[in-house]
Order: structure tokens, then C-alpha cells, then sequence
């Protein structure tokens, strides 16, 4: 049973009970239901108290029906929060913890509530795309007032019951219990007390025979969408939350309630809802390994100690600090050691500027960090991150030497971008203990963590490294061994293509605005000039003696034998003014351009934005799913979450494999197939991968993998 039934003495309690948060899944709605005709029925319970066990009161719907059949399924919320209504026994919401979503519209139909201090209370739904659907935009308003419940429902964001018990007039808490323990047997009493009072056949109080108005009307809704227009371009939910919360304020209550349905079941079939609650997912899916199950005992770690202290190092180390892990950095050179910590201390500096940090704070979180020059100082660390130089031979020599002096079962980590970690975990007798850490620089800032999973990382290694990127509130997911992991490989494509764009005709001012347009961060020229453009030159130049019989533009290389690196130089594929970091279209190179194409006898074409956005997202959902056959990713939804978090593609989108199941896996292969057969671009590059075409013969998506 999702949800048990308990008398004690004259009162009922249902207590929901299906973990991690008391999901309102069918079977626990189905277990309300009859619990609230049993409590009805027996003629010795004069009240009833609705409560969670374990972590939470409710956190709404429950995930495992998303999509499915099932959370429509009578009774549905809905019904069950009318039931709640319609019961002739007083019913008492006892909520802690967590109260959101389902769960708080589930309590806002009871006829009193209790809270415990320290409860998380929200309508997250409009971080899904959606509104809230059972009540949530007609109820809160009215035990709230319309301004703290517009806040809450346009935001998402949670609010401490104890705050939201001290906004004046407030209806929604009855009563704050004086503790999470005693809850329950405070939520009894007060039973009881509403029992006595009701007994004499006075009517329940129902928060739909409330009041909702604002004193300004109108005025004030049309501020609120002013102030929520800009932020929500992309978004249609919070102007929606703003209809519907107006919609209470105008309307009768049941009239109110069928606008929030009509508008929530329409928000449910937008793409942007659908991109948000594929992501929802997809961000729990990633932490998921199937042959590593979750209780798999994780290694203690105390120490981290960090091998390379410039732009990785430092930044990764900042991580370790933030969590009050202490960290020991250890460097080839003094100076090297110098300009890592003045980095740690300059962005935690910058931190205290912004009011994000307090100065004690950084002395606190400096005081972890230790330097040294020597392995004997790192001995006992738990686990390593080497960030050296991208050059096997070092990686051999740190790994070689780790292997002497760490203590048995620590693990070592690598930092590589490009280098094979097989390699690296066979340059030491411990091959077990070895596994791919890849940050995003800046290691500090980028949320994403490519864990990079060796053919013999052990089972245990893998899932500390997890739990440890949970920890530092990273987004981890598990890539398997190949050049350049999830990510960087798929990046490669997608350069190739812009690459060829430019020989077809296109300025890389065209191709950067199309695609930002389309809502990626950055273009990938502009992006090229931040990052530095040598960092591709010395890929390709490898590429050109591994795999010569593939096909890059050479417009880049160009660039790069001008010395024009990006904005470290001054000058990239666009030009830069001392200082600043606006991106002018340069002359001299659309005049580099134009004299490759007069060279390779190109006539340059007109090339639309679509064609632009198309050509180059869908090189990455080609080379997404080779990662995918090769199961070097474990499911789509995990590339999409490396793109969402560490590439700049527009969340609203989904990321690359959504987006193009949303676009149709049939329609993607015919664009391929059309762009095969473009003279000037390459057919090989556009041969679908066979995943792709056995999907579309057998009309699959990718969740078939
Ligand atoms: P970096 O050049 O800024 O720093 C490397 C540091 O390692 C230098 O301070 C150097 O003195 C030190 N070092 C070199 N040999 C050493 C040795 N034997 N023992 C101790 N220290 C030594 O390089 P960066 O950018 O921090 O890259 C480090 C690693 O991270 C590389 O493997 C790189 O491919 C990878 N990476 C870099 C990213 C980036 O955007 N820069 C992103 C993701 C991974």
C-alpha cells in the first residue's frame, strides 16, 4: 500500500507512504480515496488527518507516471482533492517537510492544516512548462492573498512554512506544530478540537467559499506580466500562472477551476513543457547506472588532493573548498602553485563583491587549500584529480608516481579532454582505481561533469565519483572510453559543419547569429574565439595524420596561421577592441573567406538560417547516436543533459536528441540525405547512423535503445 489507514482513538489518520516523496500516483490516490470513505463510514471517527511518511508531506506527482495514462486515472487528483472537500468529517492536512506541487493543492482542499516548522511549500509547475492543474492557481490566491501566491506560482521557488504563516490575514496555516515530531500528535488534537466545534452540524470551512480579489484589479495583473515578459521569452507557462491567477480574482471559483484545467491540459502540448518535463527526467535518469545499483558502497572522502594547478586545477579545486573538502594542490613549479591560489582567491574575492560570500567565509574555505611540491604530502589522500599538461607522456609520469606512493584504494582521476583512459589507468597496477573526472571550464562555474567510465573502473570508484559530483553540485554523467567522451566528440562534427557553412557561402557572423537565434549561448565562431582557436588547430592537425580520409575545412587553420587565436590575441573570427569583448565582424577575414572559396572555385550560395540551424544540429544528432550504439552514453536523454549543461543548447529545447525526435527521426534523415547531396558538402559526413536508420524503419524513438 502507497498510503496506510490509522484510528487512534475518535481520529483517522491517513498517512501516505510511498517514498522518495509521497508521489500522488494512482495507487496512493486510489488509497486516499478509500481511506476517506472508511473514516466516513465508521461511526466512531469524528475527524480525519492526512499526513506523509518519511521525508515529506507530498512532492506531487509522482514521476514514474509521467506521460503515462496512469496520472489521469480515476480517481484523479482532482477527484480526490473533491473528496477531501466533500468529506463530512473534518479532515486536517498535517504537512512537513515537503508540501509541493499535487501535494500542497492536495492539502488546500482540506478543511484545516497544520504545518510543521521548516516545511518547503511551492506550486513548481511552471518549472515543468506548466501551471499548476488541481486547484493550485484558485486555491493558494485565496488563502494568501493574490500577490505572495502569484509570486510563489510564477517562481516555482519553495517558501519556509513559518514565513508563509506570518503574511498577515494568511488562511493557509491553521496552526504551526511546535515540531516535526510532535506533528502528529498536534494535528490529533486539533482534530478533535474542529470535531467538538463542528459537532453541532456547523459547516466545514472550504478555502473555494473565500474571497480572491487584489485592490488594484487589473492594473496590478498588467504589472505582473510586464515584469514577468522579459524573463519568460521562451517560457509561455508564467504569463499563463499570471491568466490564471487573474482568472481567480474574475471568476466564480468552478469557473476558475476550468480555465486552469483548459490552460494547464494546453500547456501540457507545448514543446517547451515537453523539452522541460523530458529534462525533469532525463536529470534523474543521468545519476542511473544499470549494472551499479544505488545502494553500492561509495569509498570515504576526506582528502582531495589535485595534480596541475592552472585554469583545471584551480578552478576544480574551488569545488572541493565550497564543500569544506580539504585539498592539497600539488604543482611542478612554485610559480605555477603562485598563480593557482591567487586564481582560488581572486573568484572567491570576486564572490564577496557580488554579496555571495561573506569574508570570514573565504578564510574558512582557504584555510582547507594546501600547497606542496611533493608526492609524500598527498600520500593520504582519498582521491586525486590529475590536471596537468595534455600530453600522454606527463600523464604517464604523474600516474606512474601516484602508483608509488598512494595509499591502497585511493582513487585516481584524470582530467583528461582527448587522452584515452585506458592508457592512463594502465600506466599504474591499480587499474581498478582509475576513472575520467572531465570538468567544463571554468571548473567552478559549469555544472557539468563527464564521468568517464574505464573498462576495468570498478564498481565502487564509479559510484563515489557520483556521489562526490552530487555532493558538488555537479550534473554527472557516466561517458564511456572514446576520443573526446560525449560531449567534445559530438562538438567536433558540429565545428565541421560550420566550417563547411563558411566554404558554402556563409560569413561566421551568419552562422553565429542563426544558431543563437535558435537559442544556442553562443555561436560556435564566437565561441571559438573565447575558448581559443588553437585549441581546435591542434585537434585537427592530429586528426589530419589519424583520420585523413576525413574531410575539414581548412578556412580555420587559416585563421589560426594568421595568429588571430581569438580573444587572447586580440583578434579571431572577429575583431576585438582593447579590453573589450564585443565580437566586430572582421573584413579581413570574410576577405580570407571569399579568396579559399575563389580557390577551391566555390561560387558562394545564399544559405538560409534553417539550413544553418539544421546542418549543424543535426551533425550532433548524428554523432549522438554512434555514441548511443556504442553505448558510450547510456541513453539519449543523458546527451541531452551534456549538451543542456555544459554546451549552451537552449533548455526549452530539450537538448539535440529531443529536439530531433520532437522534429521527427524520419524528418532528420531525409534533411541528412539531402544535404549529402549538396556538391560542396561532404556525403560522408551525412550517411545517417544506423541507429538512426533502424529507428525511423521501425518507427521507434530513442527511448527504443
Ligand atoms: P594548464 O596548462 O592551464 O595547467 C596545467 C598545469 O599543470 C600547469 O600549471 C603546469 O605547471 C602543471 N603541470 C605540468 N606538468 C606537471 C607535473 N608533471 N606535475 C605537476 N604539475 C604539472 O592546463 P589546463 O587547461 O588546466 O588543462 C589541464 C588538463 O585538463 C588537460 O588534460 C586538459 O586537456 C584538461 N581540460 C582542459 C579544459 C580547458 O578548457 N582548459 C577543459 C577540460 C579538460
Amino acid at each position: 500500500m502507497t498510503a496506510h489507514y490509522q484510528v487512534h482513538g475518535d481520529v483517522a489518520v491517513i498517512t501516505l507512504d510511498n517514498p522518495p516523496v509521497n508521489g500522488l500516483g494512482l495507487s496512493t490516490r486510489q488509497a486516499i480515496a478509500q481511506g476517506l470513505d472508511r473514516a466516513n463510514d465508521d461511526p466512531a471517527v469524528r475527524a480525519i488527518v492526512l499526513t506523509g511518511a518519511g521525508k515529506a508531506f507530498s512532492g506531487g506527482a509522482d514521476i514514474k507516471e509521467f506521460g503515462s495514462p496512469k496520472a489521469y486515472q480515476d480517481p484523479n487528483l482532482l477527484s480526490v482533492i473533491l473528496a477531501v472537500e466533500h468529506s463530512a468529517k473534518p479532515v486536517i492536512a498535517a504537512v512537513h517537510s515537503v508540501c509541493m506541487g499535487g501535494g500542497l493543492e492536495l492539502a488546500l482542499g482540506a478543511h484545516y492544516r497544520i504545518a510543521a516548522p521548516g516545511t518547503k511549500v511551492a506550486l513548481p509547475e511552471v518549472k515543468l512548462g506548466l501551471i499548476p492543474g488541481a486547484g493550485g492557481t484558485q486555491r493558494l490566491p485565496r488563502v494568501l492573498g493574490v500577490e505572495a501566491a502569484l509570486n510563489m506560482i510564477v517562481s516555482g521557488e519553495p517558501v519556509a512554512s513559518e514565513i508563509l504563516a506570518a503574511i498577515p490575514g494568511q488562511k493557509l496555516f491553521d496552526k504551526l506544530a511546535a515540531s516535526a515530531e510532535t506533528l502528529l500528535e498536534e494535528a490529533i488534537a486539533l482534530a478533535r478540537e474542529v470535531a467538538d466545534k463542528h459537532a453541532g452540524g456547523a459547516p466545514l470551512p472550504l478555502v473555494r467559499h473565500l474571497p480572491c480579489q487584489h485592490p488594484q484589479g487589473d492594473a496590478y495583473f498588467q504589472f505582473a506580466r510586464n515584469m514577468v515578459g522579459a524573463q519568460a521569452k521562451h517560457y509561455p507557462a508564467p504569463l499563463k500562472c499570471i491568466d490564471a491567477v487573474q482568472a481567480a480574482t474574475t471568476k466564480r471559483f468552478d469557473d476558475g477551476m476550468a480555465f486552469e484545467r483548459e490552460t494547464f491540459v494546453n500547456l501540457m502540448n507545448t514543446p517547451v513543457s515537453m523539452a522541460l518535463r523530458h529534462l525533469f527526467v532525463a536529470e534523474r535518469a543521468a545519476g542511473k547506472i544499470a549494472d551499479v545499483p544505488e545502494d553500492t558502497p561509495v569509498r570515504e572522502v576526506r582528502q582531495v588532493a589535485i595534480i596541475g594547478a592552472g585554469t583545471m586545477g584551480s578552478g576544480i579545486a574551488i569545488n572541493f573548498l565550497n564543500v569544506g573538502l580539504p585539498v592539497t594542490l600539488l604543482e611542478a613549479k612554485p610559480e605555477a602553485l603562485e598563480r593557482g591560489v591567487a586564481h582560488i582567491r581572486s573568484v572567491y574575492e570576486g564572490q564577496v563583491k557580488k554579496g555571495k560570500l561573506k569574508p570570514e567565509q573565504v578564510e574558512q574555505r582557504l584555510a582547507l587549500l594546501r600547497t606542496t611540491m611533493t608526492y609524500d604530502d598527498i600520500r593520504d589522500a582519498d582521491l586525486v584529480i590529475e590536471a596537468v599538461f595534455e600530453d600522454m607522456a606527463v600523464k604517464r609520469q604523474v600516474f606512474e608516481q601516484l602508483d608509488a606512493v598512494m595509499k591502497p584504494g585511493a582513487i585516481l582521476a584524470t582530467n583528461t579532454s582527448t587522452l584515452d583512459v585506458n592508457q592512463i589507468a594502465a600506466f599504474t597496477k591499480r587499474p581498478q582505481d582509475v576513472i575520467g573526472t572531465h570538468f567544463f571550464s571554468p571548473a567552478n562555474v559549469m555544472k557539468l561533469l563527464e564521468v568517464v567510465r574505464g573498462d576495468k573502473t570498478a564498481k565502487d570508484v564509479l559510484a563515489t565519483v557520483m556521489a562526490l559530483g552530487k555532493k558538488i553540485k555537479k550534473t554527472c554523467v557516466v561517458s564511456g572510453v572514446c576520443d573526446g567522451f560525449i560531449g567534445n566528440r559530438m562538438i567536433e562534427q558540429y565545428s565541421r559543419q560550420a566550417g563547411f557553412l563558411l566554404e558554402e557561402g556563409c560569413t561566421p557572423e551568419q552562422v553565429d547569429r542563426a544558431i543563437e537565434k535558435f537559442g544556442f549561448a553562443m555561436g560556435p565562431f564566437r565561441m571559438g574565439d573565447l575558448a581559443g582557436n588553437d585549441v581546435g588547430w591542434y585537434i585537427r592537425k592530429r586528426r589530419y595524420v589519424e583520420k585523413p580520409h576525413l574531410r575539414y575545412s581548412k578556412i580555420a587553420d587559416r585563421l589560426c596561421e594568421m595568429g588571430r587565436f581569438g580573444q587572447k590575441t586580440g583578434a579571431g573570427w572577429y575583431d576585438y577592441q582593447p579590453g573589450k569583448r564585443d565580437a566586430i565582424p572582421s573584413p579581413v577575414v570574410n576577405q580570407m573567406i571569399e579568396d579559399y572559396r575563389k580557390e577551391l572555385g566555390i561560387n558562394p550560395r545564399k544559405i538560409s538560417d534553417d539550413e544553418i540551424v539544421q546542418r549543424l544540429v543535426f551533425a550532433l544528432v548524428n554523432e549522438g547516436a554512434h555514441i548511443l550504439e556504442e553505448k558510450i552514453a547510456a541513453r539519449a536523454s543523458d546527451i541531452d543533459m551534456v549538451y543542456i549543461t555544459g554546451y549552451g543548447f537552449p533548455v526549452w529545447r530539450g537538448g539535440p536528441m529531443h529536439y530531433a525526435e520532437q522534429f521527427g527521426l524520419f524528418n532528420v534523415v531525409q534533411a541528412m540525405k539531402r544535404f549529402a547531396k549538396n556538391p560542396h558538402d561532404d556525403a560522408q559526413f551525412w550517411q545517417p547512423a544506423p541507429l538512426l536508420q533502424r529507428l525511423v524503419a521501425e518507427g521507434k524513438g530513442f527511448a527504443a535503445v
